[in-house]
C-alpha cells in the first residue's frame, strides 16, 4: 500500500546511500496534490537526509538531489525519477498505484492508513485521557463542549493507533452532597443525573463514552493524605492566615505559590488534582495522561505537574495538558449563550431550516436526527479547523454553509457518495480495470488517498485535528469535481465499475476520518 511504496523506494535508496531502509522511510513523503500541475507521487527531501547523516556542512541540496537521482534506477514500482527544489521525486507505475491504493482502502476498511509503516514499531501504551469534566451543580458551557469534542478526538486517535485508552470524566462536584455518599452510590448518582441532562444526549450523538466517572469530592480523604505527605517532605508551609502553601520557586515569588489547604483544613482544587493523579497512577499505571481543558488552566496544570515532580513522582513527566482557546460570540436567537442545551437546540433548528431550503434534500425518515448529526459535524469542523490553542470567533452562518469548508459539506459529500453506491449496487466490487482510472481527476484522488497515513501521523504527533480536517475537505472537493466529470451513468460497464470503485474508496476514507474526529457520517440529507 501507500507505504509499501515508501518501503520499496527506501530499499533502493538504502543500497545507494548505504543506510538502513528503516532510517529512510520517514524522509519519503507523499506529494500533496496541486491544482496547477501534475505532481509526482513521492518525494525524498535531501535536507532531511542530511539531518539523518549528522552532516553539518550542508552542501547545496539541489546538487545533492541531482547526484542522488542519477544513481537511482526505475524499476517495476518506480516509473519515473526526477528532481525538484532539494528533492528527488518518484512517480509510481500508474496501474500499480491504482490497484494497490484501491485494494488497500477496501481491504483495510476502518484501519486504512493505520497499518502504515509510519506507525510500525510504535509501542502500545497505556493512555489516560481526562476530558469533558463539567461542574455538575452548574450549567455545562462551551468550554466543556470543546473539551468533550477535543478529548474524544484524542482518545479516538490514540485508540485507533492501537493504544489502550482509558477515558475519564472528572466532574466538578466539590461541595455537593453526592460526595458524602459511598462511592458506588456516588457514581450511580452521577450517571443518573447525567442521563437526564443534555450532556448525555450530546455524548450519545457524538458517540462519546467514558470508562470512569469520578469527581473532585471522591478525593476528600486522599487529599488529606497528600497534605500529610507534602508536610512530611517539608514542602508545605503554614501561613499566618492558617492556610498551607507550596512555594514552587523557593524564593517567595507570589506567582509560584500554590495554596493547597484552606484555614479550615479543607483541600483546594490543586490538592484534589494531586490526589487524583496519584490515584490514577496506582490504578492504571499509565504511560501518558492527557488533560484537556481551556488554556486558562495552563498554569494550574504546570503547577500540579511540578508539585508531583518535587514530591518525587518522576512519572509527572508523563502528564500532559492539552489546552484550547476560547470560542467567542456563540449566540443563539435567545441571546448570549454558552449553554449546551441552547447550542444543541439551535443546531437542530438551524439545520432543519437549512435542509428544508436545499433543493437536493431527500425525504428523511428521521430529520431531527440527521439535522443533529449534520449540525454537530458543522460545529466540530469549525472547532477543529485552526490550532486548538487559538481563540476563534463563532459564526452560525459560516458554520452551516453547505459549499464552504464546513462539516455540512463533508456530510453532504458523504451522503452523495453513499447514494451513488445505493443506486448502482455493489456487484462491481470484485474487480476493476485500472486502465479506466487514468484521467487527471482519478489520479489526483489516488494520490490524495495515498497521503492519508501521513496526515494521521502528523495529528498523532501534535494532537492537532486540523491536519485531518484539511485532508478531508480536500478529499471532498476532489470528489465533488470528479462527480461532475467521471460519469457512472451511461458509461460502459467497465468504466462505470472502475469509477464506482474509486468513489467507494473515497467514501470509505472520508467516513474513517470523520469518525476519528467524532462525527457520525450520514447516508442521506
Ligand atoms: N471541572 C473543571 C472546570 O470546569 C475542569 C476539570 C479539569 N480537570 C482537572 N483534572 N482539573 O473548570
Amino acid at each position: 500500500m501507500a507505504c509499501g511504496f515508501r518501503r520499496s523506494i527506501a530499499c533502493q535508496l538504502s543500497r545507494v546511500l548505504d543506510l538502513p531502509p528503516e532510517n529512510l522511510i520517514k524522509s519519503i513523503s507523499a506529494v500533496p496534490i496541486s491544482r496547477k500541475e501534475e505532481v509526482a507521487d513521492f518525494q525524498l527531501s535531501v535536507d532531511s537526509l542530511l539531518e539523518n547523516n549528522n552532516d553539518h556542512s550542508r552542501p547545496d541540496t539541489q546538487v545533492q538531489a541531482r547526484k542522488l537521482a542519477e544513481k537511482l534506477k526505475c524499476d517495476s514500482v518506480v516509473s519515473e525519477i526526477s528532481t525538484g527544489q532539494g528533492t528527488v521525486n518518484f512517480k509510481i507505475n500508474r496501474e500499480l498505484l491504482t490497484k494497490t491504493v484501491l485494494q488497500q482502502v477496501i481491504k483495510d476498511g476502518s484501519k486504512y492508513g493505520l497499518k502504515s509503516e509510519l506507525f510500525s514499531g510504535l509501542p502500545q501504551k497505556k493512555i489516560v485521557v481526562e476530558f469533558s469534566s463539567p461542574n455538575i451543580a452548574k450549567k455545562f458551557h462551551v468550554g466543556h463542549l470543546r473539551s468533550t469534542i477535543i478529548g474524544n478526538f484524542i482518545a479516538n486517535l490514540k485508540e485507533a493507533l492501537g493504544h489502550q485508552v482509558t477515558r475519564i470524566n472528572y466532574l466538578g462536584d466539590w461541595g455537593m452532597q453526592f460526595g458524602l455518599l459511598g462511592t458506588g452510590f456516588q457514581l450511580f448518582g452521577y450517571e443518573e443525573k447525567l442521563q437526564s441532562s443534555p450532556l448525555q444526549h450530546l455524548f450519545e450523538r457524538l458517540g462519546v463514552h467514558f470508562d470512569e466517572y469520578s469527581g473532585e469530592s471522591f478525593y476528600r480523604e486522599k487529599s488529606q493524605e497528600v497534605l500529610k505527605l507534602l508536610d512530611s517532605k517539608g514542602l508545605l508551609q503554614k501561613t499566618i492566615k492558617g492556610t498551607a502553601i507550596v512555594d514552587l520557586s523557593g524564593n517567595g515569588d507570589p506567582s509560584s505559590i500554590c495554596t493547597l489547604m484552606r484555614s479550615d483544613g479543607t483541600s483546594l482544587y490543586a490538592t484534589r488534582d494531586l490526589a487524583a493523579a496519584i490515584d490514577r497512577m496506582d490504578k492504571y499505571n499509565f504511560d501518558t495522561m492527557i488533560y484537556v481543558t481551556d488554556k486558562g488552566q495552563k498554569k494550574h496544570f504546570q503547577q500540579v505537574f511540578q508539585m508531583l515532580q518535587i514530591m518525587g513522582y518522576d512519572w509527572a513527566e508523563r502528564c500532559q495538558h492539552v489546552p484550547f482557546g476560547v470560542v467567542q460570540g456563540m449566540k443563539t436567537r435567545k441571546g448570549d449563550v454558552t449553554f449546551l442545551e441552547d447550542v444543541l437546540n439551535e443546531i437542530r433548528l438551524r439545520m432543519l431550516q437549512n435542509m428544508a431550503s436545499l433543493k437536493t434534500t431527500k425525504v428523511l425518515e428521521n430529520p431531527q436526527e440527521t439535522a443533529e448529526r449534520v449540525g454537530l459535524a458543522a460545529l466540530i469542523i469549525q472547532d477543529f479547523k485552526g490550532l486548538l490553542l487559538s481563540d476563534y470567533q463563532f459564526s452560525w452562518d459560516r458554520v452551516f454553509q453547505s459549499r464552504g469548508d464546513t462539516g455540512v459539506f463533508l456530510q453532504y459529500t458523504h451522503a452523495r457518495l453513499h447514494s451513488l453506491e445505493e443506486t448502482f449496487g455493489c456487484g462491481y466490487l470484485n474487480d476493476f480495470n485500472t486502465a479506466c482510472l487514468q484521467e487527471p481527476q482519478s489520479v489526483s484522488i489516488l494520490q490524495h488517498l495515498l497521503r492519508f497515513d501521513e496526515v494521521l501521523y502528523r495529528s498523532s504527533q501534535d494532537l492537532q485535528p486540523r491536519h485531518i480536517v484539511r485532508y478531508l475537505l480536500t478529499l471532498s472537493h476532489l470528489a465533488g469535481m470528479a462527480h461532475k466529470t467521471l460519469y457512472v451513468k451511461d458509461s460502459p460497464p467497465e468504466v462505470a465499475g472502475a469509477r464506482l470503485h474509486l468513489f467507494r474508496a473515497v467514501r470509505s476514507v472520508l467516513a474513517n476520518g470523520m469518525k476519528l474526529l467524532g462525527i457520525t457520517p450520514v447516508c442521506r440529507m
